[in-house]
């Protein structure tokens, strides 16, 4: 028997507008679809697409409690495990990505673990780097500028290294980390030049000036975007 293939799908940052004809087209003849989950919310990269599962499709949602820590190792497996077996059976299997699959996304784990021994398939989708650009209308870099994306997950005093070695900076995963990031930015002289852009592509989207954001508002689908020269425009 001829063992399935693994599609990695991405699928943009929200807008399903913004889902390519490739990734839609795999998605509908996929016999199984598995995505990421939060531990008790719903899944955004299903949210997405739910206009065009077909209930015949088998779903496998995959739960990752969204605390820090080390890498989530045994969630990884088990998801593996499951999906190898479906795919030793036969089946092709897509597994929805939000954004890119490999830009920051739980697929690159599900392709380590599967990638050897199974036929795998990327479909490159839209980041939200990109996406939060395109909200703000703003080039983030040009000629030969350096950009760096970091995580606001990281420590002040590493954040700010990593500020001060680039020309521009995308900072991701804002959330709970809001309040530390635009003291490192206030610190740099950096915070009066910061975007600020929540959920971008999506209906409630949200850009403004970063020094103007309460941080208690803040949610994990937000980015900053960062120049050390002004924006142009
Ligand atoms: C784990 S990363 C996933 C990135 C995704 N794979 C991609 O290609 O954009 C999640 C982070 O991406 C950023 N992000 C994703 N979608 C976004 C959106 N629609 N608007 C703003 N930021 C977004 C946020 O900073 C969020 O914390």
């Amino acid at each position: 028997m001829t063992t399935g293939c693994l599609f990695g799908l991405g699928l943009g940052p929200g807008d399903p507008e913004l889902v390519t004809l490739k990734t839609l087209r795999l998605l509908r003849a996929a016999p199984v679809v598995a995505y990421p989950a939060t531990e008790h919310g719903e899944s955004f990269a299903r949210r997405i697409v739910a206009q065009w599962l077909d209930r015949g499709q088998r779903e496998i949602e995959i739960r990752f409690p969204m605390r820090p820590g080390p890498p989530l190792t045994a969630i990884y497996q088990k998801a593996a495990a499951e999906l190898a077996a479906l795919l030793d059976a036969g089946d092709d299997v897509a597994y929805l990505c939000q954004g890119d699959p490999l830009f920051y996304g739980s697929f690159a784990g599900i392709l380590a673990l599967l990638g050897a021994r199974h036929r795998v398939v990327i479909v490159p989708g839209v980041s939200s780097l990109t996406a939060c650009t395109a909200a703000a209308s703003k080039p983030l870099v040009q000629r030969d500028e350096t950009l760096s994306v970091i995580s606001a997950g990281l420590p002040e005093d590493e954040i700010a290294a990593r500020l001060n070695a680039a020309d521009a900076a995308v900072i991701i995963k804002l959330g709970r980390h809001f309040a530390k990031l635009r003291g490192v930015l206030a610190r740099l002289g950096l915070l009066d030049s910061a975007i600020y852009v929540e959920r971008a592509s999506l209906p409630n989207q949200r850009i403004a000036a970063l020094a103007t954001i309460d941080p208690a508002s803040v949610p994990y689908f937000a980015t900053a975007l960062v120049r050390r020269r002004r924006f142009a425009g």
